[in-house]
């Protein structure tokens, strides 16, 4: 965080509906979280994310990717759009592209991302209906530290949600977004108070190499 500002600042990446967003917008308004969301970013013009973010305030900037030839040239732009805001942070929420080395390592060590599932259990898409598959009893949501690697970045936080009989992957998926609701918001509220530091590829909290995620809640 530059000496200036007291609070990190946070640019978010959103595809769509922009929940986990707005509970930042929301955790940073009643002071749960000592961050602004200073810009909202999105490849998809219609992203309901981008209303939520004008609705608070927000600067919003789409980049549609249909609109670069590659992924090098469509990350290079992110990165420059990013760098106008000079954040602290890149929050990706259900931001549904995949990052290349550029673009990561512009902000290396300050991207966190949101995954629906226990990493490394069900990396990539679809992950409550493979959990359900597989008659896992708990299932859960992870923040981790994006890398080059998709879903591989060390683990921060976790949070964990039981697996209910009958459950339908959309009823799986409405629990577990309200968890990662509350995840994102205290992994990074963890960053704000400079307790979590990103360093040789692992997450250290109050200096201690994180061996494994942190479970939500304590
Ligand atoms: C969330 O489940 C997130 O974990 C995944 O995409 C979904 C985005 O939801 N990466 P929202 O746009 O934040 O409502």
């Amino acid at each position: 965080m530059s000496d200036e500002r007291s609070r990190l600042s946070v640019a978010v990446l959103v595809s769509g509906s922009g929940s986990n967003l707005q509970a930042l917008i929301d955790a940073a308004a009643d002071s749960r979280l000592a961050a602004s969301v200073d810009v909202v970013l999105s490849n998809n013009p219609g992203a309901y994310g981008l209303l939520r973010a004008q609705d608070a305030g927000i600067p919003t900037i789409v980049l549609d990717h249909r609109d670069f030839a590659t992924r090098g040239a469509y990350d290079a732009a992110l990165a420059d759009a990013l760098r106008e805001y000079s954040p602290d942070l890149v929050a990706l929420a259900g931001f549904m592209r995949i990052l290349g080395p550029q673009f990561v390592d512009a902000f290396s060590g300050r991207i966190l991302n949101i995954h629906p599932s226990l990493l490394p259990r069900y990396p990539g898409l679809n992950t409550h209906q493979r959990a359900l598959d597989a008659g896992d009893p708990v299932h859960g949501c992870t923040v981790h530290y994006v890398t080059a690697t998709l879903d591989g970045g060390p683990a921060i936080m976790q949070g964990q949600v039981e697996v209910l009989d009958g459950d339908t992957a959309k009823q799986l998926a409405q629990r577990v977004l309200a968890v990662e609701h509350r995840i994102y918001a205290a992994a990074i509220a963890l960053i704000a108070a400079g307790r979590l530091r990103y360093r040789d590829n692992k997450a250290w909290l109050d200096d201690e190499m994180l061996e494994t995620p942190l479970r939500y809640p304590d």
